[in-house]
């Protein structure tokens, strides 16, 4: 047991799961693998400040000497080709191969590609990492007439980002309504409002048929409807696919993702995966699920490193998730798809509300626009198997704080 722990992936997930090993007092040999060049850097700026500010440099999620204070050997720019879970050895691309007692894949996703008549062309983007982000920064700044395909939370991010700052944007999108996968009806009309005022072009029920080109580049788009739409720039935001090919050539079970146990192993001995690549089956929901969130990689992450260094608590974090759209902080709790029942408290005309989600009597979940308070109390209530009653919603958050806190009292003490 000299060869340590290989993180392959170096996003929020990989460098929260080198940093957690070293927390639970893990004293063997910490890699970090990456496939970028760059320190790794916080993900979610990417589709708001970083493209508005052409000065805006990245965040770093670790300063280069957290990496030396903890003895990670940081290994950036490197690409795992191929993974042996029984000769516990990974070959990179580049040549050289490493050893390992443990491995966690923190691989994430990638942008599904768009297959459209007429394409790919420069002027084609997608976000991801901070080259994609660079990429459409330096774009936005050349031309006038964007179109966003896709209206899930990358589309929507950087059409209210581009149009704030004076481009026409058109988002064109495949559903009845914006963010179907991740919210109720009423938030959506919401976000929908509010984005059509601020200028942003919304197509919904509509899909890209073509796209046309000038020399090699984009310069429209075509739709179902068969309108032709101007735009020098197309960004394809339609979801994510896990990076799981690494693990299933090396014979690893997946299934949309890297399949996991409560404790994140997969079907190899020795090998963990957590984040955007790994799927499960949820405590909360009983579903099997693959979340794409920040919460679910750094939780993820801190688990993995629990069960490594021997303990055997299971995964048991409840999700939790934000996007910044304009002048709307959505943030979400819980996971609604068994929603049979919903409750809005506060007023979609003020630009502040949210809407509690049940199934059956059990509070599963909570949007909120603008009501940090519903959220950050949702996540406790929800952590503690609190279901609030609809007067107590109704009531608003001191009503709620007082439900939740009268409830608490009448908890048994732990034993
Ligand atoms: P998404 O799943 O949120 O949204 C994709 C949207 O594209 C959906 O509304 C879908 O109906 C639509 N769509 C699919 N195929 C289409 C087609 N052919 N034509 C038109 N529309 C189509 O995924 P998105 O927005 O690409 O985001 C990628 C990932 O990044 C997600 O995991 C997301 O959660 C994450 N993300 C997180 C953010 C945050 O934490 N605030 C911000 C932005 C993205």
């Amino acid at each position: 047991m000299n060869n340590g722990v290989v993180i392959i992936g170096a996003g929020h997930g990989g460098v929260q799961a080198a940093a957690s090993l070293r927390e639970e007092g893990y004293e063997g040999r910490v890699t970090l693998i990456g496939d970028e060049a760059e320190l790794p850097y916080h993900k979610p700026p990417l589709s708001k400040s970083f493209i508005k500010d052409s000065g805006a440099k990245p965040q770093i999620l670790r300063a280069e000497a957290f990496y030396a204070a903890g003895s990670i050997d940081l290994l950036l720019g490197e690409t795992v080709e191929s993974l042996d879970p029984v000769g516990k050895q990974l070959k990179l691309v580049s040549g050289g191969s490493v050893s390992f007692d443990k491995v966690i894949l923190a691989t994430g996703s990638r942008p599904r590609v768009l297959p459209v008549e007429g394409g790919p062309l420069a002027g084609m983007l997608s976000l991801r990492s901070i080259a994609d982000a660079r990429a459409i920064r330096a774009l936005a700044g050349e031309v006038e007439d964007i179109v966003i395909l896709g209206g899930g939370f990358i589309g929507l991010e950087i059409a209210a980002t581009l149009s704030a700052g004076g481009r026409r944007v058109t988002v064109v999108e495949a559903q009845q309504r914006l963010l179907a996968r991740a919210v109720a009806p009423v938030v959506s009309a919401h976000v929908a409002a509010r984005l059509a005022a601020s200028g942003v072009r919304l197509l919904l029920n509509t899909v890209v048929n073509r796209i046309e080109g000038d020399d090699g580049h984009v310069s429209a788009v075509i739709t179902s409807a068969g309108e032709r739409i101007p735009a020098k720039m197309l960004i394809v935001g339609i979801g994510v696919v896990p990076n799981a090919e690494l693990a299933a050539a090396a014979g690893i079970q997946t299934a949309n993702g890297v399949r996991v146990d409560a404790q994140l192993r997969t079907s190899a001995p020795d090998i963990l995966a957590i984040g955007d690549a790994a799927s499960y089956r949820h405590w909360f929901t009983g579903a099997d699920v693959r979340l794409e969130s920040v919460q679910n990689a750094t939780d993820h992450a801190r688990l993995a490193a629990r069960t490594i260094t021997g303990h055997a608590d299971t995964y048991s974090a409840v999700p939790w998730f934000w996007s910044d759209i304009g002048d709307m902080k959505l943030q979400m709790v819980g996971l609604t798809g068994g929603s049979d029942r919903q409750i809005v408290a506060g007023e979609p005309a003020d630009n502040r509300f949210s809407v509690f989600h049940y199934s059956g009597p059990r509070l599963i979940g909570i949007e909120s626009v603008n009501r940090p308070a519903d959220h950050m109390l949702g996540r406790k209530m929800m952590g503690a198997g609190f279901s609030p009653d609809t007067q107590s919603v109704a009531g608003g958050s001191d009503a709620l704080k007082a439900a939740f806190t009268d409830w608490q009292t009448r908890q048994p003490a732990p034993v």
